[in-house]
């Protein structure tokens, strides 16, 4: 040791003490370096009496730091003497219980939406129709006026829909991408468009401001009603079970004529009346109908050559109905309490 006023000497003796506990390869040899350092006779003790060597003024401020240096050394000293371990060999840092199950780390799932969506494109994908996408952000002319909406249709009104300005909106359903698609394909078509759309809503149990569509639309010559009822009652079968029947309500829409909502038979009840249904023993799944020769105009088609349906499904809703959802809010949540509960089964992932 130099003279008692040398911090770098201060410092030389909290490294020597570090080095000193790191060698002491057992408990014996660590409580021989704790004398050398921490014992009456040891360097802490010299270091405190040689305070007297100094001016009366530097005093407390040396105190202070052999006092400090002091606390630095038991600490090294303490966690060296339990990284020895109580029977003074040296241990690795496991000390847990090693026949203890592990930890599962947690995966995520596909959500229950992406699940209908994938199952729902898989069945129309069998039937032959293949897959067709808009913008969300649209025109009103393909969201409204080509789909034969009159310009006073309270839909187009501010508290249903969300304009951007005057000409464009955030489209409130997938119809406008019938028309975009028939400006650029010639009959036959057969498409599925699955897609979000949105609407001025209040959010409730069976509300919210965006939500997903699949939209329809089957062209070709002579294709009839009876084609359209084909083709909903094999997809309700297909995704709800065999037993699921479907029946057609007369209904207004402006692009199709004639137009219908289509009802499927209780999934909860069978028909019989439940709460679910509110006893009619059906609930509505969609709407649907003919395309009307207005949109076939509007698209460049000649309406007496052509004939087709459409229809426009409610994602939520047939999940909710699927699996018995009670709030659509809790589809667009992130709880994983609820959604975890759809990740059991794998979803069918389907090629586009
Ligand atoms: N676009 C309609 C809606 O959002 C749903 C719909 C009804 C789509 C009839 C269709 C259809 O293609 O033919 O309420």
């Amino acid at each position: 040791m130099s003279g008692p006023a040398d911090r770098d000497g201060v410092r030389e003796v909290a490294r020597s003490a570090a080095r000193a506990f790191a060698e002491a390869g057992d408990l014996a040899a660590l409580e021989e370096a704790r004398v050398r350092f921490l014992g009456r006779k040891g360097e802490i003790t010299a270091l405190l009496r040689s305070i007297g060597e100094l001016p009366l003024e530097e005093r407390p401020a040396f105190g202070e730091t052999i006092n400090d240096l002091k606390s630095e050394i038991e600490g090294l000293f303490e966690s060296r003497r339990s990284a020895l371990g109580a029977n003074g060999a040296e241990e690795d840092h496991f000390s847990g219980d090693a026949t203890l199950p592990g930890r599962r780390a947690t995966a995520g799932g596909t959500h229950v939406l992406r699940r209908v969506v994938s199952e729902m494109k898989a069945i129309f994908f069998g039937m032959g129709y293949s897959l067709a996408e808009g913008p969300d952000v649209e025109l009103d002319y393909y969201n409204f006026e080509a789909l034969n909406f009159p310009v006073d249709h309270p839909s187009r009104d501010l508290q249903d829909t969300f304009y951007v300005n005057r000409d464009i909106l955030l489209r409130t359903q997938t119809s406008p991408v019938q028309v975009r698609y028939m400006e650029r394909h010639r009959p036959p078509i057969r498409i599925i468009v699955p897609g979000r759309v949105y609407r001025n809503e209040t959010p409730d149990p069976s509300h919210a401001a965006e939500f997903l569509q699949m939209e329809g639309l089957y062209v070709d010559r002579n294709v009839s009603l009876a084609d359209l009822r084909n083709d909903i009652a094999f997809f309700a079968r297909s995704f709800f079970g065999a037993d699921a029947k479907v029946r057609f309500r007369p209904h207004f829409f402006p692009f199709t004529e004639p137009s219908a909502e289509v009802d499927m038979s209780c999934f909860s009840c069978g028909g019989s009346g439940c709460a679910i249904c509110g006893r009619t023993g059906w609930i509505e799944i969609m709407g649907a109908g003919m395309v009307h020769p207005h949109v076939f105009r509007y698209a460049g088609y000649d309406p007496d050559a052509y004939t087709g349906f459409a229809f426009g499904i409610g994602i939520e809703r047939t999940a909710m109905l699927k699996y018995g959802i009670d709030d659509i809010r809790r589809l667009l949540g992130n709880d994983l309490r609820f959604l975890g509960q759809f990740w059991s089964e794998a979803a069918p992932e389907v090629a586009r």
